[in-house]
């Protein structure tokens, strides 16, 4: 039987690759994100992967009245939703002392605050079902190593992702017992437009970070999208909740991702 999906942030990237693996088992997937034009290319590429039917909707996260109405058309069109994915995230390269105070805001406002937006207000029409249905569903949050380590260069994403592991755990304990599961994935490093936009800067960097990681690759979104898959699968996965995966070559284990944040944050533009 088909499944209500959201995926938060599932226009682009990691949030795309997750939504089109949803398609591909004939789930009902639903995408926001910030760009109409960017939502609708992927809500075409979700609908030709084999969907049930496709939802799209202008929402920025860091705005609860935005995500509460967007939180009362999926329901009114779908019913409580089977699987959250709370993907949307923002993010940037800056050393701490140089970040104003909103910088801050709009990394901890976007990841932070707005997973627990989208928690909340999917998540009481979760319970609500469940006192109906008796079925499980799930939470899936995407955090990163920096969350249990350190973060140098991107403190204000550290923070918010620590907290949204906390809040995973948190809520895979309260939430039990209305047969709700919630488990984070931590993706290693990513090579993509963004990034290499974004991030990497150069090629010397990008071959050092290679090789800080034991299996010797970057992670590919579509891996990641496989391990959130598992994890949303009530057959595959109905008794764990509260973890956190790393979906990440073996990489947080070395500890090599506080010199390669270090360096990105150096070689970063003031
Ligand atoms: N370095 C330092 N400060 C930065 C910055 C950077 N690269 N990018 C944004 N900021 C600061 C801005 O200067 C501003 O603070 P100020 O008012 O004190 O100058 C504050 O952050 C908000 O900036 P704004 O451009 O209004 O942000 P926004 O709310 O529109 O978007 C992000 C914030 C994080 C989404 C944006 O930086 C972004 O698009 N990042 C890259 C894309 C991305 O995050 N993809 C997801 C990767 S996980």
């Amino acid at each position: 039987m088909a499944r209500t999906v959201l995926v938060t942030g599932g226009g682009t990237g990691l949030g795309k690759a997750a939504a089109l693996r949803f398609a591909r088992e004939g789930d009902r997937v639903a995408i926001c994100g910030r760009r109409t034009e960017v939502l609708e290319a992927a809500s075409r590429e979700i609908a030709a992967a084999g969907a049930a039917d496709v939802a799209t909707f202008a929402c920025d996260v860091r705005y609860d009245d935005d995500v509460a109405k967007m939180a009362a058309a999926l329901h009114e069109r779908w019913g409580a939703l089977d699987v959250l994915l709370a993907n949307a995230a923002g993010n940037f390269v800056c050393p701490a002392e140089k970040l104003s105070p909103n910088g801050w805001k709009a990394v901890i406002e976007i990841v932070l605050n707005g997973t627990f937006y989208c928690c909340s207000a999917f998540g009481r029409k979760m319970i609500e079902a469940h006192a109906a249905d008796g079925k499980g569903r799930s939470i899936v949050t995407i955090v990163a190593d920096y969350a249990w380590a350190a973060g140098p260069g991107v403190i204000h994403s550290a923070s918010a992702k620590a907290g949204v592991l906390a809040l995973t755990r948190t809520l895979a304990v309260e939430w039990a017992r209305h047969g709700i599961r919630a488990n984070a994935v931590s993706p290693g490093p990513f090579r993509s437009e963004g990034t290499d936009k974004n991030l990497w800067l150069d090629e010397t960097l990008a071959r050092e970070i290679v090789e800080s990681i034991p299996l010797r690759r970057y992670t590919t979104a579509a891996e990641v999208a496989e391990s959130i898959a598992f994890l949303a699968d009530e057959a595959k996965a109905g008794y764990i909740t509260g973890a956190c995966l790393p979906v990440d070559g073996g990489h947080w284990l070395t500890g090599s991702h506080l010199g390669f944040l270090d360096a990105i944050a150096r070689a970063a533009k003031p």
